[in-house]
C-alpha cells in the first residue's frame, strides 16, 4: 500500500474503526475477538505462550477475523516482550552491553525476531534504551547501561536486527525512566531539559535514525509532566524535531495512571492530554475508546490529530507488509525454535557479555583434578535466564553445572548449600565447605535469582541476598583457591567478594546457553573479554556513581586519602568533593574487564591537533597481546569537553572496537572522531559545536587511558 491508499483508507474509516486502531488489548479473550471483528480493536498484545501449541494458528484466527471479517480487513499487531530472546533467551541487555558487541547484538535480536516471529508474533517492546545509572532500579538489567552511547549504539543494533527479521521494535521508556529518584522504578525525574537532550534523549533518535517504527511513552512523572501526556518530548522533539513517523504507545495502563498523577481529573482529561500530547496508541486501558467521541463532539480534539495517530498505526502495519501478507504459516513454529544458528549466537553472546574482574593467576583453570561447585546458581536454568524470560525455553538452559559435568576432565562435588539466593538457612553449608577443603579449586556461583532486577524489583541493599555472603566466608575460610561467579540482573556490592577470592567472573544473567560459555571461560576455551556498562559503586550510599559524572568545582584530588584523621583541626585544608567513609571513585569503573592476555597500549596519535565544524581527526594507538594467549579487546575512545557553555562529562563514549591479537601480536587501532560527535545541547538547548580544549582517551578502561589534547576552533 502507498501513503495515499492508506490515506484513502482512512477516509473509508469510521470513529468507532479509527478509535480501534489507537487501541490496544492484553490476551485473546472471547470479548477481544469479537472487537476485532467489529473493526474496534486493531492491536492484541500476549496472545499466547509458545507452550501451549498452535500459537501461530491462533494468530492466525485472530487475524482471520480482522482481514476477512472486519468491514475495512485491517491486519492485527500481535505485540509481545521479546526482550533478549523469545524461546532461546540471550544474556539480558546490561550483559549484552558488557560485549561491546553490536553486530553480535544485532545478530541476537534478529535470532529473538525470527523465533517469535514464528509463532505469530510482529511486534516486539524493544529496545529499551533508559540510561540507567542507579543500580537499585531494577530495570537497569533491561538497559545498555549509564552511557547514551553505549545504549544508543545496542539500540539502534537491535532495531536494526528486530526489523531486519520482520518484527516492529518499539524504542522505550520515552523517556528519562532510568533517572527513577531512590532507583525505585516508576518514580518521579527530575530531568532539566539541558541533561534529558544530553542523555536521557540521544539513545532514542539514534533508534529513530535507524528507522525503529515505534516507541512507547513512559511511567514516570518528567519535570511534573508524566512522559505519557508530555508533549515536549513526544510531540515537538520526536515527532516534530526528529521527525518520528512511527506510531507512540503508552505503557501498560499509563494514560489511565495519568489521574493517579494528578495530571489528568479523569479519564476524559486522561486521554484528552496523551493524545495531545501525541500517544497515538492506548496500552490495555481504554480511555481512549471510552472518551474520544465525545471529545471530539466537544471540540476539546480535532479530528486531525486523531487521524494523525490513526494514520500512524496504518504506517506501521503497512511497512511490515501485513496487508499483503497477515497470515503466518502454521505447524513450523519448533522449527525455527532453538536452532543451532540461535544457540550459536546465545552462545556467543553469552560468552562476550562475561566480564573477568579479578584474577589472581587461578584462571583459567588449571592442574585442577577435583573440583567444589557450590552456590545457589550453579544449576538454576530459571533463574540464569534473567528478567523478562516469559518464553524462555527452560529445558533447553544449559546451566553451569552441567556443562562443567560434560566438559571438565577431572572429579566434580557440588552443593548448592542454599536453595534460592534468598535463603537465609546455614544448615547445608557443612557439605559444601568439606568439599571445598578437599578440592584443587572452588568455584561458587552466586548473585540474584532473576525475580530480584527486572520491572518493579527495585533493591536498596545491593549485597548478596540471602546467606550467601555467610557461604562465601565459610568456603573462604577452607577453599585452597576460589573462583566465584556471580550471576546478577545489575552490579552487587563486590568489596568482600574481592578481598576473598582469587577470580571473579561476573556473568550477569547469561540465558539459556550461559552454562557452557562459563565453563569455557572457567576452563580456558575461551577468553574472557567483556567489559563493564556500567559502574559499581563501593556502597549504596555512593549512588549515584559514574563515569559521565560533572568535576565540580572541588573535586577530589587524584589518589586523595579517604577521610580525614582524627586530630585534624576542624578546618582542615582541602575542602573537596569527597567521603570522609568512601572512596569517591566506583569499585568498578566504566569499561573495566580483565583477560587471560594483557594488552599494551603505546603511541597514541592524532592526525590533527585542531579541528572545525564539519571536520574530523583520526586517533591511532597501537595495540599490543602482551601475553602468552589469544584474545580480544575492547578498544574504548573517549573524551572530554574542559570548557563549554554548560559542563560537560568528565569522560563521555565515543566509539569502541573488539580488536582480536593473537600472543605477541601488535597493531594499529584507528579511530575516526567527526566534530558532530563533539556537539552537545549549549546553554540554550540548542544542538551546538563550541570551540575550546578537548582531550581524547584511548584505552582498555575508562581509568586506564592514553590521552591527548586537541581543540576545536
Ligand atoms: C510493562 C513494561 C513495558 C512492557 C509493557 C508490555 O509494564 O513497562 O516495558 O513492554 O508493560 O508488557
Amino acid at each position: 500500500m502507498t501513503e495515499q491508499d492508506l490515506s484513502n483508507l482512512l477516509q473509508r474509516m469510521t470513529l468507532p474503526e479509527k478509535i480501534g486502531q489507537m487501541y490496544s488489548a492484553h490476551a485473546p479473550t472471547d470479548e477481544n475477538l469479537k472487537m476485532v471483528e467489529e473493526g474496534r480493536l486493531g492491536t492484541l498484545l500476549n496472545i499466547g505462550h509458545w507452550n501451549e501449541g498452535g500459537l501461530a494458528a491462533r494468530c492466525n484466527r485472530f487475524q482471520r477475523v480482522a482481514v476477512e471479517k472486519s468491514r475495512l480487513g485491517i491486519p492485527l499487531l500481535f505485540g509481545r516482550d521479546v526482550i533478549h530472546g523469545y524461546r532461546t533467551t540471550l544474556p539480558i541487555p546490561l550483559g549484552q552491553a558488557a560485549s561491546f558487541d553490536e553486530a553480535l547484538v544485532e545478530e541476537g535480536a534478529a535470532a529473538a525476531a525470527r523465533e517469535a516471529r514464528a509463532h505469530g508474533q510482529n511486534w516486539t517492546f524493544a529496545p529499551m534504551v533508559d540510561v540507567s545509572r542507579d543500580p537499585r532500579w531494577g530495570r537497569i538489567a533491561e538497559s545498555c547501561g549509564e552511557e547514551p552511547e553505549m545504549n544508543a549504539r545496542m539500540g539502534a543494533a537491535m532495531v536494526r536486527g528486530f526489523q531486519g527479521a520482520g518484527m516492529a521494535s518499539c524504542a522505550k521508556h520515552y523517556a528519562g525512566y532510568g533517572a527513577a529518584e531512590a532507583g525505585r522504578d516508576y518514580n518521579t525525574t527530575w530531568i532539566p531539559e539541558n541533561h534529558l537532550r544530553n542523555v536521557y534523549l540521544p539513545p532514542f533518535e539514534a533508534c529513530v535514525k535507524a528507522g525503529v517504527k515505534t516507541v512507547m511513552s513512559a511511567f514516570n512523572d518528567l519535570n511534573g509532566v508524566p512522559t505519557s501526556g508530555n508533549a515536549l518530548t513526544i510531540r515537538q522533539i520526536l515527532k516534530g524535531e526528529w521527525g518520528f513517523n512511527g506510531l507512540v504507545v503508552s505503557d501498560w495502563g499509563a494514560v489511565d495512571e495519568l489521574i493517579t498523577h494528578g495530571y489528568a481529573a479523569d479519564g476524559a482529561e486522561a486521554a484528552l492530554r496523551a493524545i495531545r500530547a501525541g500517544v497515538d496508541m492506548e496500552m490495555v486501558t481504554t480511555q481512549y475508546e471510552t472518551h474520544v467521541e465525545k471529545l471530539l463532539a466537544s471540540g476539546a480534539l480535532t479530528m486531525t490529530l486523531v487521524d494523525d495517530a490513526v494514520m500512524r498505526v496504518l504506517r506501521v502495519k503497512n511497512e511490515l507488509g501485513l496487508f499483503e501478507n497477515p497470515y503466518v504459516p502454521e505447524g513450523v513454529e519448533d522449527e525455527n525454535a532453538n536452532t543451532a544458528a540461535t544457540r550459536a549466537i546465545a552462545r556467543r553472546a553469552a560468552e562476550e557479555s562475561c566480564v573477568l574482574l579479578k584474577n589472581d593467576g587461578l584462571l583459567p583453570l588449571a592442574n585442577v583434578k577435583r573440583l567444589a561447585v557450590i552456590g545457589p546458581l550453579a544449576d538454576a536454568p530459571e533463574e540464569q535466564v534473567g528478567c523478562w524470560s516469559m518464553d524462555a525455553e527452560y529445558a533447553t538452559v544449559v546451566t553451569p553445572l552441567a556443562a562443567l559435568r560434560e566438559t571438565f576432565d577431572g572429579d566434580i562435588s557440588y552443593f548448592p548449600a542454599l536453595k534460592t539466593s534468598r535463603d537465609t538457612d546455614e544448615s547445608q553449608f557443612a557439605e559444601a565447605v568439606a568439599a571445598a577443603e578437599k578440592a584443587d579449586a572452588t568455584v561458587m556461583f552466586l548473585g540474584e535469582e532473576a525475580l530480584l532486577s527486572g520491572e518493579a524489583h527495585c533493591r536498596a541493599y545491593l549485597d548478596f541476598p540471602g546467606a550467601q555472603t555467610q557461604l562465601l566466608e565459610a568456603v573462604a575460610k577452607k577453599a585452597k583457591r576460589l573462583c566465584v561467579v556471580v550471576m546478577a540482573g545489575r552490579p552487587l556490592i563486590m568489596g568482600r567478594v574481592a578481598e576473598l577470592a582469587n577470580a571473579i567472573l561476573y556473568a550477569w544473567h547469561p540465558g539459556n546457553m550461559g552454562g557452557g560459555a562459563v565453563a569455557d571461560l572457567l576452563l580456558g576455551r575461551a577468553v574472557p573479554s567483556g567489559k563493564l556498562p556500567v559502574s559499581f559503586p563501593h556502597c549504596e550510599g555512593q549512588i549515584p556513581v559514574y563515569m559521565g559524572r560533572r568535576n565540580t568545582g572541588r573535586p577530589t584530588p587524584e589518589g586523595a586519602r579517604v577521610g580525614v584523621p582524627p586530630g585534624t583541626p576542624l578546618d582542615p585544608k582541602g575542602f573537596t568533593s569527597t567521603y570522609m567513609d568512601c572512596d569517591v571513585n566506583p569499585f568498578y569503573e566504566f569499561g573495566f574487564g580483565l583477560s587471560y592476555t594483557t594488552f599494551e597500549y603505546a603511541g597514541l596519535e592524532l592526525s590533527r591537533a585542531r579541528v572545525s565544524a564539519g571536520g574530523s581527526l583520526a586517533a591511532s594507538v597501537t595495540l599490543r597481546n602482551a601475553g602468552n594467549c589469544d584474545a580480544t579487546e575492547v578498544v574504548q575512545l573517549y573524551i572530554r569537553d574542559h570548557a563549554a557553555s554548560v559542563t560537560r562529562p568528565l569522560k563521555e563514549l565515543k566509539d569502541f572496537k573488539r580488536v582480536f591479537l593473537k600472543a605477541g601480536e601488535s597493531c594499529r587501532v584507528t579511530f575516526e572522531l567527526t566534530t558532530g560527535q563533539l556537539e552537545f545541547y549549549n546553554a540554550e538547548n540548542r544542538l551546538a559545536l563550541e570551540p575550546g580544549a578537548f582531550t581524547l582517551f584511548i584505552g582498555g578502561a575508562s581509568p586506564s587511558c592514553l590521552s591527548a589534547a586537541f581543540a576545536v576552533v
